[in-house]
């Protein structure tokens, strides 16, 4: 009886695991000798992360350079130079519970002390399949918050985390192009269907790197509009749009073969053949949630020709608005059948636009488009209060080099709402797309980058929300606020995003949208991130997971954990 007693008490200490991760400061944070043993296996220092504000503090950073990162605040590849730097600074920010913010504002003057934030305190500036494996197997095995680091962009901050381990994938800056690339394990009778024009990127690569690496051989690649994005992270694993994604689909639907390391530290080669479960995950999953990639193939195209129409129309009243929106509105699915793409700014005010129709002249592109413009035109007096103009380009790789090579507006702090726009819904019922688009009072931009050749994919084959193949745009909000905003105020801001879902919610019965451009604050992350393939990624997760190395925020298995990911529910 006693003995009983003893083993199945046993049985149970070795079954309750450690429930909570062990974070910087606690007792069981790896002794020093434990990261001198880890920096032995590694090919770099250890990284010691700070806040870029850090530079503006002589007392916590006296190395820093403070003119240096008031210069570079606000530029996309300065910030994803920085370990310690996100591209939204809030994110680099933590929130206790009581309202204390732990911060570092570069503006020193406005009274705040600096703290580290959510920036980890120690970190590995990974450069071999070696350092990554090392890695892995040192937050598994001493219980860590392991937080992978591409770029930085993440708007659910899912690239940061206060106390843990950071891996920094930054530096894997390998790009190789293969004509004649055969993905590993395809059947070697069926070579002559299955052999691409591919470009292999390194995990640190970002896409203004990779438009150069295909453009230099001629070709082209299905890449973000922000240049700075990696083009081997959270992009790819969240869905990947592109302005070229009407033509040739999502990132996901171009992508031929990964490299991961996964938690158990082994590395593996992932496509349609190899670990074909895990592609499918890794394609729309989510990032930081399966594994570590350390480099992606992607199939190349054909250069063409193409044309934009940009735009800008002001309104003096809120018809004329709702008459240009409705217009605007159902113009979108014709144009997205078509193939084409683009990104529009829209409030009670105003509207501007930018279509890109490939290979498409600046002759049918204008007849394309001309039942809106003229009926712009009409509603807004036929005079300067709407201007549009036609330009072609000779190539993608052009209209990249003239348009976005820089990102915009980065290095301020932002959160969004947003929701995929379904296709059916605007041909049908455009006025009430734009009577709710019209709701939100913070204006609404529109990524219009599905449809085409997106809508074109199977469901199925990807692991990506299946919404996606019926949508023609993401439709999404931003709330923003300056530096030393107090928590009531921030906490209002997402009050106002909670609102702004509420509304838009009539896009989409279904409540779907894009998780790289999403909130926090969804009531059913699982639902509207991953609608009907939950459960299948929950099951590829736990297979390949199982004790839960890789979680991020609203990711696949998050759930699992508490409000701060550090204590495991169950
Ligand atoms: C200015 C700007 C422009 C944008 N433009 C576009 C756009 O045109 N199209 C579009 O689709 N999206 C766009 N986005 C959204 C973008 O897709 C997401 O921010 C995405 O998460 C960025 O991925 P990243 O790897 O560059 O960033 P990070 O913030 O470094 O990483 C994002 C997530 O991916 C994980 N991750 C990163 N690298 C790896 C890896 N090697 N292995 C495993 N997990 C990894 C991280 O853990 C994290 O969970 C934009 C964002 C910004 C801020
Ligand atoms: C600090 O940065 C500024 C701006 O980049 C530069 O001009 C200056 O030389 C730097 N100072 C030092 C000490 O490196
Ligand atoms: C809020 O909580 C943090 C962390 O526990 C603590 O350091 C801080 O002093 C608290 N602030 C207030 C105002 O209670
Ligand atoms: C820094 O903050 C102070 C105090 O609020 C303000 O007066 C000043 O304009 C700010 N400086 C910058 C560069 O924003
Ligand atoms: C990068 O390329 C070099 C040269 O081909 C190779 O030796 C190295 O292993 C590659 N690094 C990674 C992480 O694949
Ligand atoms: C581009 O359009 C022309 C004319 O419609 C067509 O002949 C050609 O095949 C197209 N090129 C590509 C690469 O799609
Ligand atoms: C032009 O606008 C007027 C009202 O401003 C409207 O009555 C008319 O139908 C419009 N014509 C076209 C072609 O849209
Ligand atoms: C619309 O208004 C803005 C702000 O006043 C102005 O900069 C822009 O030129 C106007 N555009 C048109 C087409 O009237």
């Amino acid at each position: 009886m006693k003995i009983a007693w003893l083993v199945l008490s046993l049985v149970h200490l070795a079954l309750s695991k450690p429930s909570c991760r062990c974070l910087y400061g606690e007792a069981c944070w790896p002794k020093e000798s434990d990261f001198s043993d880890l920096a032995l296996q590694l090919s770099q220092p250890l990284l010691y992360p700070k806040p870029p504000g850090s530079a503006c503090y002589p007392a916590n950073n006296p190395s820093g350079n403070c003119s240096e990162v008031m210069l570079n605040a606000l530029h996309g590849r300065w910030r994803s130079d920085q370990p310690g730097s996100m591209q939204a600074p809030n994110f680099e920010t933590f929130m206790f519970l009581n309202g204390t913010i732990s911060a570092c504002y570069i503006n020193a003057t406005l009274g705040f002390p600096c703290t580290q934030g959510s920036v980890p305190e120690i970190g590995v500036n990974a450069r071999t399949i070696q350092d990554v494996q090392a890695t892995v197997k040192f937050a598994s095995t001493h219980n860590l918050r392991l937080v992978v680091k591409n770029t930085g962009h993440d708007y659910l901050g899912r690239s940061t985390a206060r106390g843990g381990l950071l891996l920094w994938t930054h530096n894997l800056k390998n790009v190789s192009y293969n004509p004649a690339f055969v993905p590993s394990g395809a059947p070697p009778e069926k070579n002559y269907k299955v052999s691409f024009l591919a470009l292999t990127v390194g995990a640190g690569v970002q896409w203004y790197e990779a438009y150069d690496a295909a453009q230099a051989q001629g070709r082209v690649i299905v890449g973000g509009a922000g240049s700075t994005v990696g083009a081997a992270g959270g992009w790819i694993m969240g869905g990947g749009h592109s302005p070229l994604s009407g033509r040739h689909g999502l990132g996901v639907d171009n992508i031929i073969e990964f490299g991961v390391v996964t938690a158990d530290g082994a590395y593996r080669t992932v496509n349609a053949y190899k670990n074909p479960d895990l592609f499918w995950a890794l394609r729309g999953g989510g990032g930081g949630t399966y594994a570590v990639v350390l480099s992606a193939t992607y199939e190349t195209h054909d250069p063409v020709p193409l044309t934009t129409i940009i735009g800008q129309a002001n309104f003096t009243s809120p018809t004329i608005a709702k008459s240009v929106i409705t217009e605007f509105v159902r113009v979108h699915p014709t144009l997205a059948d078509a193939g084409w793409g683009g990104y529009s700014f829209l409030s009670k005010e105003s509207l501007s636009f930018a279509f890109v129709a490939h290979n498409v002249t600046v002759t049918d592109a204008s007849t394309a488009l001309e039942p809106f413009l003229s009926s712009a035109r009409n509603a807004t007096g036929g005079g300067p209060l709407f201007q549009s103009v036609t330009l072609p380009y000779d190539s993608f790789y052009t209209f990249y080099l003239e348009t976005f090579i820089t990102d915009g507006e980065v290095g301020t702090n932002m959160e969004l709402g947003s929701r995929l726009l379904p296709h059916d819904l605007s041909k049908q019922n455009p006025e009430k797309v734009a009577e709710i688009m019209l709701a939100i009072p913070q204006g609404v931009g529109i990524n219009f980058v599905a449809g085409g050749a997106v809508s074109k994919v199977d469901p199925e084959t990807t692991g990506l929300h299946p919404d996606w193949r019926k949508a023609i745009a993401l439709v999404f909000f931003i709330e923003g606020w300056v530096d030393g905003t107090p928590a009531s105020d921030i906490q209002a801001a997402r009050a106002r995003i909670r609102n702004g879902l509420d509304t838009l919610d009539g896009l989409a019965p279904g409540s779907a949208t894009y998780f790289n451009e999403a909130s926090l604050y969804e009531k059913n992350p699982q639902k509207t991130f991953f609608g009907s393939h939950y459960k299948k990624l929950k099951d590829i997760k736990d297979k390949y997971d199982p004790m839960g190395l890789f979680i991020v925020a609203s990711g696949v298995s998050s759930e699992d954990w508490d409000g701060s990911l550090n204590c495991r529910l169950n």
